[in-house]
Formats: C-alpha cells, sequence, structure tokens
C-alpha cells in the first residue's frame, strides 16, 4: 500500500522509521519531511494547508492511506476533505480535533459527560473573566481558547500574575488563540500522558508516556513541546489505565460518536493523577512529541496494519497492540536559543557514532546544507534508547548523545529522574 505521511519533526521520524518495517508498504510519501524522514520516504513539495493539492497528490500517485502527524491541518479540516474523495485517513475530522483545537469544546464535553476533570468557567470578553477569577482560589490555571502550540497555558500564583495572564490573552498575544478563555482549578499531583486508538467505535489503549516540559534540569525554566520522555508510565498502574478508559476516554469517544461526529486516530490524553483518582488536563488529537518516539521503540506490532484498521473503522478486528516490556527513553537535543529563538544552521555529526553506541536518533529540526546536516528548528534531535529499565535506556540514550557533535546544541541532563528516583530499592 502506498502510504504519505504529513509533517516534519520528530515524532514523524519515529512514525516513518515504524511504517518502513512493515512488509505491506508500497511507495512511501513524505510530505515536507525532514532528512532523516528522507531515509524511509521520498520526500514531496506540498503544503498541507493546500487540500486540493494533498488531495491531487494522493490520485496521482495511488495513495492507499494518509497519515497526519502534526495537528494543525486536522483541526483545519484536512482529513474530512480526504476521505470526502474517498482516501483512508490516520486522524480526525475538524469536529472531533476540537478536542485539541478548542479547550473551551473539551471542557463543555467533560461536563456533560461527568468526565473527572478541573472545574472551570470559560469567558469571552476580560471583564467576564475578570468576574470569574473570583470563583477559584490560587493558583488559578488560565489557558486561551484555542492552537497556541503549547504556549496558551498560564498557572498564576498571584492575582497580578492572573490579571497580567487575561492582560495578554485578550489583548491578542497569542493571536485569535486568546480571544476567549477556559479558567481553571489547579490541580494537584503527577502528570502523566495516556494513548488509545479508535475507529470511533472500538478503542484499543496505545501505551503511557511521561515527558519534560521544562527547559532545564531538576524542570525549571520555561515551558518547551517537550525536552525528553519515557514509556511506559510505571505509574499509570494497570488499574489507573483501567479507570482513564472507563472514566475519561470511552465517554468521550462514544459523546463524539452519538453526536454524529465520530473520533477516529490516535487520542492522547494529558492526565493528572491526583489525589482522587485521574483526572483530564487536556487532549491531544495527535501523537505526542516526543512522546510518539518512545511508543515506536516499544511497539512491536505492525504500525500499518494498526493505522490501516483505525482509518478504516476496522479495529474490532485487527490485533491488539503488542508493546514490549522494555522501557525507552529520548532525550532532545535542542538548538541554543530554544524555546525563545533557536540558533539555526548549526552543523551536526556523528549520527552514525551514536546508533553504534546503541541509541536511534529520530531528526527533528534538521536540514541539508551542501550535502552536511544542520540544525534548522528548536528541537533537532531525539535521541532514544531502549534497556530492560527506565534507567538502562537512559543510559543507551546519553551514550547516544555524548556521541553527537553539536556544538550550538544543548539538552537536559536528567531525562527521567522522576522515574528512575522511584525505581531504586529503598
Ligand atoms: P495544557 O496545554 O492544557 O496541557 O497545559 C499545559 C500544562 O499546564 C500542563 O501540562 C500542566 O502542567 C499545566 N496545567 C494545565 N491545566 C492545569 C490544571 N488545571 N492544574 C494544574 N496544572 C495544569
Ligand atoms: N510533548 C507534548 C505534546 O506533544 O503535546
Amino acid at each position: 500500500m502506498n502510504v504519505l505521511l504529513l509533517g516534519s519533526g520528530g515524532r514523524e521520524h519515529a512514525l516513518a522509521w515504524k511504517l518502513a518495517q512493515s512488509p505491506r508498504l508500497g511507495k512511501f510519501f513524505a510530505a515536507p519531511g525532514n532528512p532523516g524522514i528522507a531515509e524511509h520516504a521520498a520526500l514531496v513539495d506540498l503544503d498541507a494547508a493546500d487540500h486540493r493539492a494533498v488531495v491531487d497528490f494522493c490520485r496521482k500517485n495511488g495513495i492507499g492511506l494518509v497519515v497526519i502527524g502534526p495537528e494543525a491541518p486536522l483541526v483545519d479540516g484536512l482529513a474530512d476533505n480526504l476521505r470526502t474523495m474517498g482516501y483512508a485517513v490516520f486522524g480526525p475530522d475538524k469536529v472531533p480535533a476540537q478536542l485539541e483545537g478548542s479547550k473551551g469544546f473539551t471542557k463543555d464535553l467533560c461536563a456533560r459527560c461527568s468526565i473527572p476533570t478541573a472545574r472551570y468557567t470559560r469567558a469571552s470578553d476580560r471583564l467576564a473573566a475578570e468576574a470569574a477569577l473570583g470563583e477559584f482560589g490560587l493558583p488559578v490555571v488560565i489557558k486561551a481558547d484555542g492552537l497556541a502550540a503549547g504556549k496558551g497555558v498560564v498557572v498564576a500564583t498571584t492575582e497580578e500574575e492572573a490579571q497580567a495572564a487575561l492582560e495578554t490573552m485578550f489583548d491578542g498575544g497569542f493571536g485569535s488563540a486568546g480571544s476567549a478563555v477556559v479558567i481553571e482549578e489547579f490541580l494537584e499531583g503527577e502528570e502523566a500522558s495516556f494513548f488509545a486508538l479508535t475507529d470511533g467505535t472500538t478503542i484499543v489503549p496505545f501505551g503511557t508516556a511521561q515527558d519534560h516540559k521544562r527547559v532545564g534540569d531538576g524542570d525549571t525554566g520555561p515551558n518547551t513541546g517537550g525536552m525528553g520522555a519515557y514509556s511506559p508510565a510505571a505509574i499509570v498502574t494497570p488499574e489507573i489505565a483501567a479507570r482513564v478508559m472507563a472514566e475519561i476516554v470511552e465517554p468521550t469517544v462514544r459523546a463524539l460518536a452519538e453526536r454524529g461526529t465520530p473520533y477516529s486516530g490516535v487520542l492522547y490524553a494529558g492526565l493528572m493523577l491526583t489525589a482522587e483518582g485521574p483526572k483530564l488536563i487536556e487532549y491531544n488529537a495527535r501523537f505526542g512529541d516526543p512522546e510518539c518516539q518512545v511508543l515506536m521503540m516499544r511497539l512491536e506490532s505492525d504500525l500499518l496494519d494498526l493505522i490501516e484498521a483505525v482509518a478504516r473503522g476496522r479495529l474490532a478486528e485487527a490485533e491488539a497492540p503488542r508493546f514490549s516490556n522494555e522501557a525507552a527513553v529520548t532525550v532532545v537535543m535542542a538548538a541554543k536559543g530554544y524555546p525563545g529563538t533557536p540558533e539555526a544552521g548549526g552543523t551536526i555529526g556523528g549520527l552514525d557514532r551514536a546508533e553504534a553506541a546503541g541509541a536511534k536518533v529520530f531528526q527533528a529540526g534538521t536540514a541539508l546544507r551542501e550535502g552536511a546536516l544542520v540544525a534548522a528548528g528548536g528541537r533537532v534531535l531525539t535521541v532514544t534508547g531502549r534497556g530492560a529499565s527506565v534507567a538502562e535506556a537512559r543510559d543507551k540514550a546519553y551514550a547516544g548523545v555524548a556521541a553527537i557533535d553539536f556544538p550550538t546544541g544543548f539538552s537536559r541532563s536528567d531525562i527521567g529522574w522522576r522515574e528512575i528516583g522511584r525505581a531504586l530499592p529503598s
């Protein structure tokens, strides 16, 4: 089967690497891709925002399945247009993708279905938002309603911070994403990520992970898209996973199907594990980046079979996903300046040495300049290891990092610390 993969990050490199292991893969294209993805797929110059161009490409190249990596094309309705033209797509339509595209949409759905989540109020002007602040103590969480590339959330610990956040959002600091806000109760606990595949009817768990969002060691400094991750997240015990499915994921998928807008694809639930049980922080309509890298390192099933079953509404007939019992850890190497303005053009060497040291390097923000690999983004490489424990997997990943020559890059030195600390004998 011929496949078109959309996206250009480490997530998409991991998906490409795994798809390329399927004996059923025919011609494989990626747009826009990156030099790592190019090891597996022919890169094509296609703009995912130009839906007609994507459909034309699929027709001319006999594409049997389109895999949409990032959220923007999903929220923009690319999957709807492809499905209308008869193509199988991995990724939800525009309305169900609102689970990620609108925080208010998700909160209202949770309220209707009694899904455990933080208490909240929606507000679409500053006065109403200020009035609503009074309903919550401190800290309080303020979120731009729309897509804000992970930056539209402020946890305010003082009244002044809360006011400043509202001012930024309603003054257009997040563009149209901030023209409405959700104000919610601060939840205490540990965060974890839970993944499920669904075709709208059948739902299967698809692994757990925890990531490190802050840029600096010890979880300090500004938030990023993620500086590293590991899987599985042992804190999500089988009992908690069963509750997440029954109390959060299943009611969500059922509610969307009942309103005639079924969700098809991977559903990524960001959870807070509170003293009262797991609560939903947010949904994403796609795989996490870099969580996808650690999931793909552990997946033993044929990814193409699984996601084709999702796309064709045949998940009930597919074999249940199988994951290795081993752990995986990924360490992001970012360009200096990230998450602000990253330094572009820095040279990168030693990827083959990293792989010889037992790591798998997934490329994210890379480009080829006169045949040499250079940095071309914030998160540049995701160096991934697998091992019998998180500690072993971490050692493999860091052996890879040490072998890489990327003078304008940096990484955190403590990915996995929480899990490794827990695993130490007391
Ligand atoms: P989100 O983009 O909704 O995932 O939020 C980004 C981050 O803000 C989360 O990963 C949490 O660390 C934090 N956060 C969001 N909502 C809450 C909440 N209600 N209580 C505590 N922390 C939160
Ligand atoms: N790593 C967080 C995300 O992909 O949203």
